[in-house]
């Protein structure tokens, strides 16, 4: 079989990531797929870098839309963030190019995703998004392939790692959130604008995404309800400490009949409860379904390795034919929902 081509746009945390995954597993990935797996084009704000590896041994782009026109490659990989711009335009030519898209874009992905979709179902290509959602942990795969026989009423959870982070270094530090939201940056887990991850935004991106795949419901950003931990102290992780609870920036997702309700906010876990049990940059996602029951995934939910280990799973699905429909259902069949209104 020919080798698979790839386009990588963004070469900063995870693109740097994916490089190394696929160098350091060519072998393996190879004979899973039957077929390389090849880097043939990149692109990043600067090529002049120290990233690790070898820059010229790929076609270089200053242009990300450029590069996703060009034939050269099958798949584009877009790693620059963001729902709007370079990230936007660039996989809109690489679908409108025919060619297959992965990404770790979860605002991408919330805010114009039924239109990618159809796009990609249009063009008969992939639309991938592992990566955009609890980093590593594979909640999408398990949604779209290994929970289908279920009916789903509720999905929630831990959904950004930097907030996880935060939450409880400062619960066994007592540290301040400036203070410890530094760390996490340096550590590569916050957004290239940490606001979104603190204010809950990113959570609200995550959350979209999950509540369409769960309920085959049309992605809609615009109706989460959205609370950060900004107003989140050490006095408060103390005293609910002493009430025998702890802090999480959790998404909650469910649906009552007909009516879905969409939100992020810092709430109380009890103690001994399997999410106060979730530290560091681990997310934690529980599903639960009409047959299967409650079932919970777990891992870490940034950073430049279990990122890249999604990214590369769908260019692995890619490799293999594994074409999944973006959401589940054929575009076309996504429900539009109605919404509980939630008061602040
Ligand atoms: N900033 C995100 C987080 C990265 O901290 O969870 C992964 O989406």
């Amino acid at each position: 079989k020919e080798p698979l081509k790839l386009a990588i746009a963004g070469l900063g945390t995870v693109g740097g990531g994916v490089v190394k995954v696929l160098t350091e597993e060519a072998k393996r990935i190879e004979a899973l797929c039957g077929r390389k797996i090849e880097i043939v084009a990149v692109s990043a704000r600067h090529r002049q870098h120290d990233r690790g590896f070898d820059i010229d041994a790929f076609r270089w782009y200053d242009d990300p839309v450029a590069m996703a026109a060009d034939p050269d490659s099958d798949v584009f990989v877009e790693l620059i963030g963001g729902s709007d711009g370079a990230a936007k335009l660039a996989v809109e030519q690489a679908l409108a190019s025919g060619k297959h898209v992965v990404t770790a874009n979860k605002a991408l992905i919330a805010h114009h995703g039924t239109t990618l979709a159809r796009m990609a179902e249009e063009n008969q290509v992939a639309l991938q998004f592992e990566a955009a959602v609890a980093g590593g942990v594979p909640i999408i795969k398990a949604l779209r392939e290994g929970l289908v026989a279920n009916g789903i009423e509720r999905v929630s959870g831990i959904l950004n790692g930097t907030c996880n982070y935060i939450l409880t270094v400062m619960e066994t530090s007592g540290r301040e959130y400036e203070d410890v939201l530094a760390d996490a940056q340096k550590l590569g887990y916050a957004e290239a604008d940490p606001s979104f991850d603190v204010g809950g935004t990113d959570a609200a991106h995550k959350l979209t995404i999950l509540a369409s795949l769960a309920f085959g419901t049309l992605p809609d950003f615009d109706q989460v309800y959205v609370e950060g931990l900004e107003t989140v102290t050490p006095l408060d992780i103390r005293l609910a400490d002493d009430f025998g609870y702890k802090v999480r920036l959790l998404g909650i997702a469910q649906r009552d009949g007909k009516r879905m309700e969409l939100r992020v906010h810092p709430t109380l876990v009890g103690k001994n409860s399997s999410l106060a049990a979730v530290t560091g940059v681990f997310n934690a996602v529980e599903v639960v379904g009409s047959h299967v029951g409650p079932v919970m995934l777990e891992g870490r939910g940034a950073g430049e390795g279990p990122t890249a280990s999604a990214v590369v799973a769908d260019i692995v699905d890619v490799a293999r034919g594994n074409i999944a429909q973006p959401f589940g259902l054929p575009a076309s069949m996504l429900e539009e929902a109605s919404y509980k209104p939630i008061k602040d």
